[in-house]
């Protein structure tokens, strides 16, 4: 008879992220005029910048004649794209090798897939709040994940001690939910603690483009000894404005080895098999966004969701909540008011101001009582947002 993955039965009967689209769907059927302010899924609400849509006009064009018409794509990317972002670290002081750069559809999917190198018998640990893809998609592979917990007073940076047993660990830096950014010499202490114990890092860098202090990396690799115990999934979702486009890429050194074996080369044999890759399309749409010209357009999107940050910090500030975050990152982390738990603090903003954000119970238990806040929404809805978070108190 049939066995099913009862995995299953470990996660929360639904994901975070699809909830609360959900509870904004049900919102808007029951009445289609209220003017509800999107804070919560961390969606991008500007255009993608000129130079991407010219790009991909361009490739469009192309896929439409006979002599430049492509088929299928190679497994692991085009090389014009993984040259530029290769160009892209190197502007950031770093250059991997292109060949150790996969392109893929966004780091939300590679998070989940990258799991196919590591036996079930693998032991997690998720610095807790975390991106709730780590967590869902490790139980659902059978591995036993370890919550290390983030709070007010380690800065919602928790660091390795000498009682850490895990194999693999999720780094996200600049964090989502909390905002919080590791230093480098924290980040170093997690490269070192993972090469003295022969585990894996897993760094999710989408963020990487809200930093704005310097001694904050922008990739794991500006750390010595990163290229021996770390993998890093990155994407243009949020730096160039691709949630809806979809494109991102992988790094694996290839001095990555384990058990005598690459872990590059098993990433090779995983995409090969299990992937037809990204479409020209994007790949043109990704090379344009990665482009000197195209990042300056970036930029100016990522100026405006800093702009929100500052809006929605004054809000907090002139209500006297201390929050974490909107400094590198396009988040704000704070603690719910009147000791409410966080999806009863969900409903009460919703029923109070009609302002959706996020309950920071989603991103693990010790986000319990916490609230994030998006920055990608738009200028007006923003602006509006600070506007009636001061009219609750004021009531
Ligand atoms: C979020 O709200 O945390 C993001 O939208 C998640 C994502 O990037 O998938």
């Amino acid at each position: 008879m049939i066995q099913l993955n009862h995995d299953y039965d470990k996660l929360k009967p639904s994901y975070l992220f699809y909830r609360i689209n959900q509870k904004v769907a049900s919102l808007r059927a029951e009445d289609p005029h209220r003017r509800l302010l999107l804070l919560g899924v961390g969606d991008v609400t500007l255009p993608l910048a000129p130079a991407v849509i010219a790009a991909m006009h361009r490739a469009v064009d192309e896929q439409s004649r006979k002599e430049s018409f492509q088929g299928y794509m190679p497994e692991l990317g085009k090389d014009f794209l993984k040259q530029a972002v290769a160009d892209y670290y190197s502007r950031l002081g770093f250059r991997p090798d292109p060949e150790e750069v996969f392109i893929s559809y966004g780091a939300g999917d590679e998070l989940g897939s990258i799991g196919d190198l590591f036996a079930s018998g693998n032991r997690v640990a998720v610095p807790e709040p975390a991106y709730p893809a780590y967590v869902d998609t490790n139980l659902m592979d059978g591995r036993t994940v370890l919550s290390i917990p983030g709070n007010w007073d380690n800065g919602f940076l928790p660091m390795p001690d000498e009682n850490l047993d895990a194999d693999l660990v999720y780094l996200c830096s600049p964090n989502n939910p909390t905002g919080a950014a590791y230093r480098r010499s924290q980040l170093q202490t997690w490269v070192d603690w993972a090469n003295a114990l022969g585990a894996v890092l897993i760094f999710d860098a989408a963020y990487e483009a809200f930093i704005i202090q310097p001694d904050v990396p922008h990739s794991i690799y500006e750390l010595p000894g990163a290229r021996e115990c770390a993998i890093e999934i990155a994407s243009l979702s949020k730096t160039a404005g691709f949630t809806g486009t979809r494109l991102g890429w992988t790094v694996i050194p290839k001095a990555l080895v384990r058990e005598g074996r690459s872990l590059h080369a098993m990433w090779v044999r995983n995409r090969t098999t299990r992937f037809n890759g990204v479409s020209y399309i994007l790949q043109r749409a990704g090379e344009a966004a990665l482009s000197p010209e195209g990042m300056e357009q970036n930029l100016l999107n990522i100026k405006q969701y800093r702009e929100n940050g500052r809006i929605l910090m004054q809000a907090l500030d002139r209500l006297g909540v201390s929050y974490t975050g909107g400094v590198n990152a396009p988040y704000l982390w704070f603690r719910c008011p009147n000791g409410m738990d966080s999806w009863e603090f969900f409903d009460f903003l919703i029923d109070r101001a009609s302002i959706v954000g996020t309950p920071g119970e989603g991103f693990g238990a010790c986000g319990e009582g916490w609230f994030r806040f998006s920055c990608f929404g738009s200028a007006e809805d923003t602006a509006e947002a600070a506007a009636r978070l001061g009219r609750i108190q004021g009531s």
